[in-house]
């Protein structure tokens, strides 16, 4: 028998932590409050700068990462939030900007003139401030009485680390640039002048100055995309012809399934726009679309996953982007989720999304039928998110889709003009696709599908007629 004060026992308070640091004095709620509200702002202003910079940074990588990292701000940013509400609090505050020197740290990071600059702000010093400032509140805090936080935090921290990785990855494959430490030190002085991330700490006298943010941002609308993107005005193929095109079989469809999938690229591209050019919504409203633009950064690198799935090089495909410029360059942001809406509802009824899945299902192949299946469950909740936010600011929905259908109207198809400016020769790319994936499947190509040449030319993509300027 072992003595009796070796036996196992049952951890006490709950498991959180030992006696000893749940006595520790930690802080008071107003402090913790105080602390919180820092880490929001800091989170809050990350997720608008990474989304401000979404439809201009060329790199695909960083497109789809910064989607992602977006998102994830956004969730801790409602975390926090959640947490400040519980903590006695009203009225919140959590609009107000804790101290100058965060803004003009921040500022100072959204205006960064190249992508190198950006992601040494981004990684470099704002995601290690906030990981340090989540860490030290977990050490300083009482475990027990302040729980709830600290578990927002080792949420927040989890997350802010992996971002922090990939950052050190990225920054790495950029290489070091000269003159980039003396902008970083500046970065640094704005937190020393704040007291820390944390506003815990003595703050310095340093004198601060507008570097880059002395000339206030300027979101870019235009698409940018990398050099394994290319021939961008192509409309010489149009996907939905072929893919509701019962001659064809649902294998081959799979194929313009995943072009569809990774030419959704464009949709963060343009809700970046709507998001960045849309003030004074309540936060729910910022979390939500930036969950739906990470989702539709997710299908676009499902698409990107299918391809590779089959040995195809995706490059050698024009991935278009005229949908993401022509609607944030000639729409207002309301007008813009207007289309995005009316499009998503047209996914919703039995030709849209189930048809998709269904394709997939009876292609064989099983990553299209996972494809399709997740990509039809995030179509459902976007048609949620539009309810919410764009529905409920028309009379009904009907209204809201003709709207919707009308604002889609006005964007003239400029198919011709590309052409006549020799943007694209709208080149049939659909028949080399198609001849790669059959001898790679090791099959012959259908003659008729082989021959499919259906251009965007008079048709678009809900396959209504192009009736011009409505
Ligand atoms: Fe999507
Ligand atoms: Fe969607």
């Amino acid at each position: 028998m072992p003595p009796t004060d070796a036996r196992p026992t049952i951890p006490p308070l709950a498991g959180l932590c030992d006696f000893d640091s749940a006595q520790r004095p930690g802080l008071s709620v107003e402090e913790c409050v105080a602390w919180h509200k820092r880490n929001h702002y800091v989170l809050k202003r990350l997720f608008e700068l990474l989304t401000a910079r979404i439809t201009a940074e060329p790199q695909y990588e960083l497109k789809t990462a910064f989607s992602h990292h977006a998102y994830l701000c956004a969730e801790h940013v409602t975390a926090l939030r959640t947490r400040v509400s519980e903590m006695r609090e009203p009225p919140l505050g959590l609009e107000e900007v804790p101290h100058p020197a965060l803004e003009l740290l921040c500022n100072e990071v959204l205006c960064a003139p190249t992508t190198d600059e950006l992601l040494r702000g981004v990684y470099g010093v704002l995601v290690p401030a906030l990981i340090d400032s989540f860490e030290n509140y977990i050490a300083t805090t009482n475990p027990l009485a302040d729980a709830p936080s600290v578990r927002v935090a080792r949420f927040a921290l989890l997350e802010l680390r992996e971002m922090n990785e990939f950052g050190r990855q990225a920054i790495e494959a950029l290489g070091t640039r000269a003159g980039m430490l003396d902008w970083m030190t500046d970065l640094y002085d704005c937190l020393l002048a704040a007291g820390g991330l944390s506003g815990r700490q003595p703050e310095s006298n340093v004198k601060l100055r507008p570097g880059y943010s002395a000339k206030p941002f300027e979101f870019d609308p235009v698409p940018k995309r990398d050099a394994r993107f290319h021939d961008s005005f192509n409309g010489g193929v149009n996907p939905e012809a072929f893919l509701y095109d019962e001659r064809f079989s649902p294998r081959d469809k799979v194929l313009m399934l995943f072009y569809k999938r990774l030419r959704e690229i464009d949709v963060p591209e343009m809700m970046a726009s709507i998001i960045h050019q849309t003030p004074g919504k309540p936060w729910k409203y910022y979390r939500d679309m930036s969950r739906q633009l990470w989702d539709e950064a997710r299908h676009a690198m499902l698409g990107e996953v299918g391809f590779v799935s089959q040995g195809i090089d995706w490059s050698s495909i024009p991935i278009n982007f005229t949908w993401s410029l022509n609607l944030n360059t000639q729409l207002s942001p309301r007008d813009r989720h207007a289309v995005l809406y009316f499009i998503e509802q047209g996914l919703m009824p039995r030709n849209g999304k189930r048809f998709e899945w269904e394709v997939a299902t009876e292609s064989g192949i099983p990553l299209a039928k996972l494809i399709q299946d997740f990509d039809w469950a995030d179509e459902v909740l976007h048609s949620q998110i539009g309810r919410e936010w764009y529905v409920t600011e028309f009379p009904n929905l009907n209204t809201a889709l003709s709207y919707g259908d009308r604002c889609w109207s006005t964007i003239l198809s400029q198919w011709q003009r590309y052409l006549d400016e020799s943007l694209t020769e709208h080149r049939n790319w659909w028949p080399e696709l198609y001849r790669s994936a059959c001898a790679r499947w090791g099959v012959t190509p259908d003659p008729a599908a082989l021959a499919f040449d259906q251009t965007y030319a008079e048709v678009r993509a809900d396959l209504k007629a192009i009736t011009g300027s409505a």
